[in-house]
């Protein structure tokens, strides 16, 4: 939840539009070209309402103020964490680090039995289990280059930069997880990692968000006008609720559908410590892109805002074709028209936590224990594998 301590009523500054030249290219790679370590260099603006001990020196350089800081377009050195503004998300990098574990932990000997035993698993299982695993190999990956190649240079708070450090890294813990039970079970790890090309639902769906990485990997993308401010939080909207908070969860539910009825118990397991996290990343780009336009109201203009619902439908139908695909017929209890339900509820959720109105009426959720999935303290004996106590955040209700 966003924590203000500071008055974000005060009126954004004016960005400083430059033409992109080598040298800002060069300090873009180091920090935000509007908010970068080089910015007091570049700045043409006067210092002034600074007490003695905050004026400029000769050489441009000044202390970091609070109220320099902003998630985008800051006037304030990136490398400086504090003083501490946006505490919601040093917190969040707290709880992050709180909640660590490796995949190697988890024990995938029941798994290991169950997929080798002929009888162990009917064939709709294992095509879900396959094709589950099909898009998250690469999905993880995918999420890690947007991070670290694309929304990192973008962002101009330190805070929200060392939570996407983090971030980054449970994206690689992620990948591993998901490789680790691929190579657990023996599966055909080419068939599996590229099912991205040859499996249609699962294509559709990275070509939807590849359009929204590569805008913000683009070398000569930068923000600090309405159209750039635009298209970065479009981004951050598309991966936090549309990929993190959309597309994940036919994926999360089928496989801990399997692990409570006492199938798949490590991967399960993985899939919880995964689904926590994947929880918080949710709700940290959620906290940023609400902050984002506390700070810059001229950004979410009504017909932005439609252009985002229209965003997040386009995703609900993407998803549920992954959901039939997966499931051509009902299995574990689960069919694609409970997906229906369930993506229409979720993206209802995530339309009301940015501030949009809700795309359709009367949604409501079919798996109300997935909301119990996401704390591990209440169901650490719930699975028969090895357990292991882990701290959880304060960050982790169900959102
Ligand atoms: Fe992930
Ligand atoms: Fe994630």
């Amino acid at each position: 939840m966003l924590t203000f301590e500071d008055d974000f009523a005060t009126p954004a500054p004016q960005p400083r539009v430059m033409e992109p030249t080598p040298e800002t290219l060069r300090a873009s790679a180091v920090g935000n070209i509007a908010g970068g370590i080089l910015s007091p260099y570049l700045s043409n603006e006067p210092v002034h309402d600074l007490d003695v001990e905050q004026q400029a020196m000769p050489n441009g350089f000044r202390r970091v103020r609070m109220e320099d800081k902003r998630v985008i377009n800051a006037n304030a050195d990136v490398n400086q964490l504090v003083p501490f503004k946006y505490k919601w998300a040093w917190d969040k990098y707290l709880a992050g680090c709180a909640n660590h574990w490796m995949p190697q932990e988890v024990n995938m000997q029941r798994d290991i039995e169950l997929w080798k035993n002929p009888n162990g698993l009917t064939d709709d299982e294992r095509l879900v289990v396959k094709r589950n695993l099909g898009f998250f190999v690469t999905a993880d990956s995918l999420a890690a280059n947007n991070i670290v190649l694309g929304t990192y240079r973008h962002i101009s708070a330190p805070e929200c930069r060392q939570y996407l450090l983090r971030q980054a890294f449970e994206e690689a813990i992620h990948t591993h997880a998901y490789q680790y039970i691929v190579e657990s079970l023996g599966l055909d790890e080419a068939e599996i990692f590229n099912a991205y090309h040859e499996v249609k639902s699962i294509r559709d769906k990275d070509e939807f968000l590849i359009p929204f990485i590569d805008v913000l990997t683009n070398p000569l993308f930068k923000t600090g006008t309405t159209q750039a401010d635009q298209d970065l939080l479009k981004s951050l909207i598309v991966f936090s609720c549309i990929m993190e908070g959309l597309f994940f969860y036919v994926g999360f539910v089928q496989i801990l559908a399997m692990g409570r009825q006492n199938k798949m118990t490590g991967a399960s397991e993985q899939y919880q410590y995964i689904l926590r996290d994947e929880s918080m990343h949710c709700s940290f780009g959620i906290d940023l892109v609400n902050t984002i336009k506390l700070e810059n109201p001229h950004l979410w203009t009504p017909e932005f805002r439609e252009e985002i619902r229209a965003l997040i439908k386009k995703g609900v139908d993407l998803e549920y074709a992954y959901a039939e695909d997966t499931m051509p017929r009902g299995v574990l209890g689960l069919n694609a028209t409970m997906f229906k339900e369930y993506l229409r509820f979720i993206a209802n959720r995530r339309c009301q936590q940015i501030g949009v109105d809700p795309l359709f009426e009367k949604a409501s959720n079919p798996f109300p224990w997935m909301a119990e999935m996401i704390d591990l303290k209440k169901e650490k004996n719930f699975f028969e594998t090895r357990v292991i106590e882990y701290q959880t955040g304060g960050a982790l209700s169900w959102d």
